[in-house]
C-alpha cells in the first residue's frame, strides 16, 4: 500500500480527485482505498478503517492533466460518517468564478521538494491565486484554459509537489471553506515563475453534480 493521491469529500459517497491519479487503474477499484480524518499517515495501520471504492468516474474528455479536464470521482461502497475530522467541503457556487478569493490553501502529504519524499503529516501552506494571463505568461509551451486556476509566488518557493495531486486548493470567503481547485500539474516544484496549476473547479459544478445524482 502507497500514498497515490489527495482528494476531497464532496458527499457521504462521494470523492473528487484529479483524473491523472487513477491512470491506469480505471478497471481496478479493488485497488484503491479512501483513508478519511487522517493527518499522520503512520496512523494508518492494518486496522485502521477505510472505504472501498464501487466506481470510478474520470471525465469523458480527459487526456493528460496540462491539457485540462483533470477530474474524477470516486464512488465509496458505504457513507461517509461526518466528524470533524472528515466533513464535506462546499462546491463553489455556479458564477463563483469571478469571486477574488484572497485566503487560499493547498494540503497534502506530497514531496516537500522536487526530489522528496511522501510526508507522514499532513502540510499545508498558503498559496495566492493569480490571474490566468498572468499564469499563461509562465507557460507559454502549455495553454492555460479558462478551466485551469493557477496559485503560486513568482519567486516560486511554496508549491504544491508530487503527491498532492488530487487534493484541495481551499479558499475561504466569509467564514465558508469552497473547493477552488483540484491539485493538478505544474513544471517541477516551486519553481520560480512555473505556478501550480489547478483544475478549477467552479467551471466543473455541473459535471459534479450530473455524475453524483446516481
Ligand atoms: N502531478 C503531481 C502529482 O501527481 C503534483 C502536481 C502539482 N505540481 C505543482 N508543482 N504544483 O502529485
Amino acid at each position: 500500500m502507497k500514498h497515490l493521491c489527495g482528494g476531497s469529500i464532496v458527499g457521504k459517497q462521494w470523492i473528487v480527485t484529479a483524473a491523472h491519479c487513477l491512470e491506469g487503474l480505471e478497471g481496478a477499484t479493488t485497488l484503491l482505498r479512501v483513508y478519511a480524518g487522517i493527518v499522520n499517515q503512520s496512523e494508518i495501520h492494518r486496522n485502521t478503517p477505510f472505504f472501498r471504492v464501487q466506481e470510478i468516474i474520470i471525465h469523458e474528455k480527459y487526456e493528460m492533466a496540462n491539457h485540462g479536464y483533470d477530474i474524477a470521482l470516486l464512488k465509496v461502497e458505504v457513507p461517509i460518517n461526518y466528524t470533524t475530522l472528515q466533513k464535506p467541503i462546499c462546491l463553489p457556487s455556479k458564477g463563483d468564478g469571478k469571486i477574488t478569493y484572497t485566503n487560499c490553501w493547498v494540503t497534502g502529504w506530497g514531496y516537500t521538494k522536487e526530489r522528496g519524499k511522501v510526508q507522514d503529516t499532513l502540510q499545508k501552506i498558503f498559496v495566492p491565486l493569480i490571474t490566468n494571463e498572468d499564469c499563461q505568461m509562465s507557460y507559454r509551451e502549455h495553454k492555460i484554459t479558462n478551466k485551469m486556476i493557477c496559485a503560486g509566488y513568482e519567486e516560486g518557493k511554496k508549491d504544491a509537489c508530487k503527491g498532492d495531486s488530487g487534493g484541495p486548493l481551499s479558499c475561504q470567503q466569509n467564514g465558508i471553506w469552497h473547493l477552488v481547485g483540484i491539485t493538478s500539474w505544474g513544471e517541477g516544484c516551486a519553481r520560480p515563475g512555473r505556478p501550480g496549476v489547478y483544475t478549477k473547479v467552479d467551471e466543473y459544478v455541473d459535471w459534479i453534480l450530473k455524475n453524483t445524482s446516481t
